[in-house]
């Protein structure tokens, strides 16, 4: 285990099944739809592991595409503050069935904004998978349609999630010790 890491919260083997899950989830929901492309819409760069994982389980035939997205943070910002800063065109994902796919829901608003914009954009259909949920950190309503796991709000870092940039590559899903931290945030 890295030193900076207090304790695993999500092992390689647990992620593991949970890809295998949600992504037999998904095929079973995608089945019944008519036709179409499917159109798998990473959100960089925390959702790069989960992606690439999840793209490999997943039988239906997919596409892929991703987006950066910025937020201008904190409790004090109202609603609908993010800022695209690497955008998809819109022949990409007209009349496609998005499925966007992150790597944690803290407060709601990156995909409560982005499942606006993509229907707004003429998508077919609009889901979300995240690897990750905190539903404690919530700040506008917003369900995703298929989740791999509720953590409690503890600041964790691996499989694409990073502090500073940094622990992105870790293979499982960890606790960041306080005192890798303290004095920098
Ligand atoms: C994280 C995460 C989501 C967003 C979730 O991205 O990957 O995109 O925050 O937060 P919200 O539910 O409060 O909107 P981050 O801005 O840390 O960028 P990164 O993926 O590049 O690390």
């Amino acid at each position: 285990m890295d030193k900076d890491i207090q304790k695993i919260l999500v092992s390689e083997e647990e992620l593991d099944t949970i890809v295998r899950r949600v992504a037999a989830q998904i095929d079973q929901d995608y089945a019944k739809r008519e036709g179409g492309r499917l159109i798998l819409l990473g959100i960089l760069k925390g959702s790069v592991v989960f992606m690439g994982d999840l793209m490999k389980r997943i039988r239906t035939p997919v596409e892929i595409e991703f987006m950066r997205v910025s937020s201008y943070g904190s409790g004090t910002v109202s609603s609908g503050d993010i800022r695209i800063i690497l955008d998809v065109s819109i022949k990409e994902i007209q009349n496609c069935d998005i499925l966007i796919v992150e790597d944690i829901i803290d407060s709601g608003r990156t995909l409560s904004y982005l499942v606006d914009y993509f229907k707004l954009k003429g998508a077919r259909s609009v889901r979300t998978v995240t690897l990750l949920d905190k539903p404690a950190r919530r700040e506008v309503e917003f369900t995703p349609d298929y989740v791999g796991k509720q953590i409690p709000d503890e600041f964790v870092v691996g499989y694409g999630l990073d502090y500073d940039e940094k622990y992105r590559a870790l293979p499982y899903v960890g606790v960041l010790d306080p005192k890798a931290y303290q004095g920098n945030s």
